[in-house]
């Protein structure tokens, strides 16, 4: 039953990498919705394929939320990793604090023994505050790190649960319903082919800088997020490897 289970898995993985044309899909057993367990082992497969291609001295643009935050955890200090240089992948403040890039990007270091640079952004600017702010100093030497990016590793969270927790306005919420968002990465919401069709007010790795990243790893899992991967995986660099757990991958397949 074991290798049954094994070559299902494999098939599931290959089936998928295969239909989103991605460079690989890599499947964890159980449902992040109902085991928490389950992101742990999210957590434990991304760092081994993590600290498997990554090369000292290069620089890793990290999101938050909890299954980002479960990978630093699996990762061991090494000698070959001390050079390494971890950044929020976009400026961000206001959501539980364990749980923001910044602090994400300092538990990797920490756990590498590696470096790391905090990148602090209010997020409740105004419009016009908000383009003011990005011809700030600081501001325009971050999205110019962006640009020498090796490595992004990034969560996908459910549109609406995403909007509900970073207690957006009635209106966003209701512009997202209508708009069909389903899946969110790095502060933008995108619909079911792939559009982004909002963007949180905030600075950040862009899509086009995305696609110059060599590596790309993209962790999720849940039933409840199945829509959403799927979303973000309609626009997703070519070199995303996507890590999801076993039910989210067979809901995906039914999705599809
Ligand atoms: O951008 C995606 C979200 O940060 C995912 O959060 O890993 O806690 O579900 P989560």
């Amino acid at each position: 039953p074991t290798m049954e289970k094994w070559t299902g898995r494999s098939s599931l993985e290959r089936r998928l990498q295969e239909y989103l044309g991605i460079s690989a899909v890599k499947i964890v057993a159980g449902d992040c919705d109902r085991d928490p367990v389950t992101k742990n082992l999210l957590g434990l497969k991304t760092a081994e394929a993590f600290v498997s291609t990554i090369e000292n001295g290069q620089i890793i643009a990290v999101t938050g939320g909890s299954t980002i935050a479960s990978i630093p955890n699996y990762i061991e200090k090494a000698n070959d990793l001390q050079e390494l240089l971890f950044i929020a992948a976009r400026g961000g403040v206001g959501e539980d604090i364990g749980l923001q890039a910044n602090v994400i990007a300092a538990s990797f270091a920490e756990a590498c023994g590696g470096k790391y640079r905090t990148f602090y952004y209010p997020e409740s600017l105004s419009e016009e505050t908000h383009k003011a702010f990005q011809n700030e100093p600081s501001v325009r030497k971050m999205i110019q790190l962006y640009e020498q990016v090796d490595c992004v590793i990034h969560g996908i969270g459910e549109a609406q649960t995403m909007a509900n927790l970073r207690e957006s306005s009635t209106e966003e919420k209701e512009m997202l319903q209508k708009t069909e968002a389903k899946g969110e990465a790095f502060g933008y919401y995108f619909d079911r082919t792939g559009k982004a069709v909002h963007r949180i007010r905030t600075v950040g790795i862009q899509i086009d800088q995305l696609e110059r990243v060599p590596l790309i790893y993209a962790v999720a899992g849940g039933i409840s997020k199945a829509a959403a991967i799927l979303a973000y995986m309609s626009t997703a660099p070519k070199q995303t490897v996507l890590i999801t757990d076993e039910a989210a991958a067979q809901e995906m397949l039914k999705q599809i």
